[in-house]
């Protein structure tokens, strides 16, 4: 059986203070009896990770996300964050690929596949997201231009590196927007993702990779999506900035 994940991404929310009192509202109510075979996920700005790692317990659900990380270990990159900076912090998950940071940050395929690597090789779990803009899906592109993120990106690792990836789908159009997928348009692109890992790396893999959906995932549409046979979880962006509403969407599989 999979991971039954719910992440969420703060992206550039609250204060180091705000975010220390919203980690502890999500950690208390994490603790619940009915969750605890579901992964609860945070991934809060780098300024957070200290201060929140303290108060995350020692169970095995809760776990603490960066939202980005550069490619190289060490250097001569002003602003940037690494790979060891993160482990060394006790971070489990860094999410790689967001559409927003492909967008405006212009992460291209190849410094992804990087990234992933220096993840994997510090001993975190890739979060990796792909999701195509509108257009394309008005074009019936959106499952090659998802086929074309994957295996650009990822499709050059071996089977066990492969094996610990976490993948999000989260179609832009539905970021931020309000706008959700349906349970089937979900579902679809799911099984779609689940067909290409099967291809290139076997079943049993294929079987065992947990996959996000993201995108205006709330309360009201969490059991819909989670209930799909190839939904194993959510990246929650905006409904994750409250702590008994994202404990909701986790209560939803
Ligand atoms: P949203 O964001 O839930 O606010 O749509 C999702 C994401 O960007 O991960």
């Amino acid at each position: 059986m999979r991971k039954k994940i719910a992440a969420g991404n703060w992206k550039m929310n609250t204060t180091p203070e705000e975010g220390l009192k919203l980690a502890s509202q999500v950690i208390h109510m994490a603790q619940d009896e009915s969750l605890s075979d579901t992964t609860i996920i945070m991934s809060v700005p780098f300024t957070h990770i200290e201060s929140i790692k303290k108060i995350i317990p020692p169970t095995k659900n809760i776990l603490i996300a960066a939202q980005n990380c550069h490619k190289e270990v060490s250097g001569a990159y002003t602003g940037e964050i690494s790979a060891p900076m993160l482990q060394y912090l006790g971070v489990d998950c860094v999410v790689l690929g967001h559409s927003e940071r492909r967008e405006y940050y212009k992460e291209s395929y190849a410094e992804l596949e990087t990234k992933t690597r220096i993840v994997l090789k510090h001993q975190m779990t890739p979060i990796f997201c792909c999701g195509e803009k509108l257009a394309k899906r008005q074009e019936n592109a959106h499952f090659d231009l998802v086929k074309e993120q994957l295996s650009s990106s990822l499709f050059e690792l071996n089977v066990i590196e492969f094996a610990k990836l976490v993948i999000a789908y989260e179609p832009v159009w539905a970021i931020g927007t309000g706008v959700t997928a349906s349970s089937e348009e979900a579902q679809e692109m799911h099984h779609f993702i689940r067909d290409i890992i099967t291809k290139k790396y076997g079943d049993s893999i294929a079987k065992k990779i947990p996959i996000l959906y993201g995108g205006s995932v709330k309360p009201e549409n969490a059991q819909s999506l989670f209930s799909c046979p190839d939904v194993d979880g959510g990246l929650i962006g905006g409904a994750s900035l409250d702590a008994e509403g994202f404990i909701d969407i986790a209560k939803s599989f």
